[in-house]
């Protein structure tokens, strides 16, 4: 695996009495993407990493894209109602090829998915040139 994909399964979760109750939407995203990810011809290339919060919690649902040498995205304000999900899982991995395609993972807003286009919320420059 040289890239990670991580996805906050704590975003969009529903509290009571300071408990979490039921499925948070995070996690109705990553079982999207978990399943997309099986027959994913670039499965081998991406880790798909289950995170408790990235800080970015006012933004659910948020996912992160990282590599050792490459900009690490933050990507927020995913929509993941019924009648997205399927496509905002869809365009993450197809954002996830472009990413794994560049040298440096920058990612133009014009070649993003639409769901990506607006929801960058940090470009983190890599710790050391590749
Ligand atoms: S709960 Fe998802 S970023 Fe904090």
């Amino acid at each position: 695996m040289t890239h990670s994909l991580l996805v906050c399964t704590t975003c969009a979760s529903t509290w009571q009495n300071g408990k979490k109750v039921g499925v948070s939407g995070g996690e109705m995203l990553l079982k999207e993407i978990s399943q997309l990810h099986q027959d994913w011809d670039r499965r081998s290339q991406f880790a798909i990493r289950p995170v408790s919060c990235m800080s970015a919690c006012s933004h659910a649902c948020v996912v992160t894209f990282a590599s050792e040498g490459k900009y690490s995205y933050l990507f927020g304000d995913l929509p993941i109602d019924n009648d997205n999900i399927l496509n905002t899982a869809s365009a993450i991995l197809s954002c996830a090829e472009i990413y794994s395609d560049r040298a440096d993972g920058m990612l133009a807003w014009k070649e993003r998915p639409e769901p990506l286009k607006s929801g960058v919320i940090a470009r983190i420059p890599p710790l050391q040139d590749s």
